[in-house]
């Protein structure tokens, strides 16, 4: 599903700020993959999904999606067959726009002449459909603006719009670490529902090691732009955090273990 080969990105290049993030990275991602990231602050995840995505450009290798190379695809092309959730509530969904605007819109992403199609009453029916299940009430708030709702809320509803169109692959940068203990649980259980019921190939970053263990088949832990763990399958289910954090002692020095690791 997803290729993505030697990979170099530096910020900043040649001047004293110069900041080398990968320098030859690659990952192979198979259809129907849930893989969950973790790892250190500053090893790379967030600008590893900013380049799939293309809202940040490689300096070097490539990206392949569906054996279709998205390396000079510009981002909002790539929305078409990306979705993506971030760690904001608020970057996923558009505050003056009510409930059914920001739904239809991500219904109709990719499709052309989308703006002009516009809100089609006999949705509205499907969207409720979509929502009641949160039992957040937003089935009843169809025309309220996304903006007066909650953070969880908003997150619920930026994960339903980023999973509508059935994207090719689903990008989740800690997109329940702004959220209180009680709503990142709902929302992580909104996550699996979504991506087991639709068989979504995800890539999901998290600081949260019971979420990395116990959500998907595939664990990737990175370090300086570099894949340091690589866990799936049969052994992934088998892993508990005490065996995670003796791979981690036994792998690589202390400082893969960041204090927001180990307390999340
Ligand atoms: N736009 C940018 N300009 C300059 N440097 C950047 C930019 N984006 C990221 N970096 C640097 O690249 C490195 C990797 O950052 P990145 O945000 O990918 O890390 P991360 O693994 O997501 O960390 P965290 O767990 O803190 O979210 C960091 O050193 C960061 O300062
Ligand atoms: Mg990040």
């Amino acid at each position: 599903m997803l290729r993505i080969r030697n990979l170099c990105k530096t910020f900043h290049k040649n001047t004293v700020n110069e900041k080398i993030v990968f320098n030859g990275f690659s990952l192979d991602v198979q259809e129907g993959d849930f893989i969950t990231i973790i790892g250190s602050n500053g090893a790379g995840k967030s600008t590893l999904l900013n380049m799939i995505s293309g809202s940040i450009e490689a300096d070097d290798g490539s990206v392949l999606l569906k054996d279709k190379d998205l390396s000079d695809q510009p981002e909002y092309k790539r929305t078409r067959s990306i979705g993506r959730v971030f760690q904001d509530p608020t970057m996923g969904t558009s505050p003056s726009m009510n409930i059914i605007e920001n739904l239809s819109m991500a219904m109709n992403k990719g499709k052309k002449f989308n703006f002009s199609m516009g809100v089609s009453k006999k949705d509205i029916p499907l969207f409720e459909k979509l929502l009641a299940p949160l039992s957040l009430g937003l089935e009843e708030q169809l025309y309220t603006k996304v903006g007066l709702l909650s953070g969880g809320q908003r997150q619920s509803l930026s994960l339903l719009m980023a999973t509508l169109s059935s994207p090719n692959i689903l990008l989740l940068d800690e997109h329940t670490a702004a959220l209180d203990p009680k709503t990142s649980e709902r929302i992580i259980e909104l996550t699996e529902k979504i991506v087991t019921e639709q068989k979504m190939t995800t890539l999901m970053v998290t600081h949260n090691l019971n979420q990395a263990i116990s959500l998907g088949n595939r664990l990737l832990m990175m370090h300086k732009g570099e894949i340091v763990l690589d866990i799936r399958g049969e052994e992934k289910k088998k892993l508990t955090i005490p065996k995670l954090l003796t791979y981690f002692e036994k792998n690589q020095s202390k400082d893969l273990i960041s204090d927001r690791l180990l307390f999340s």
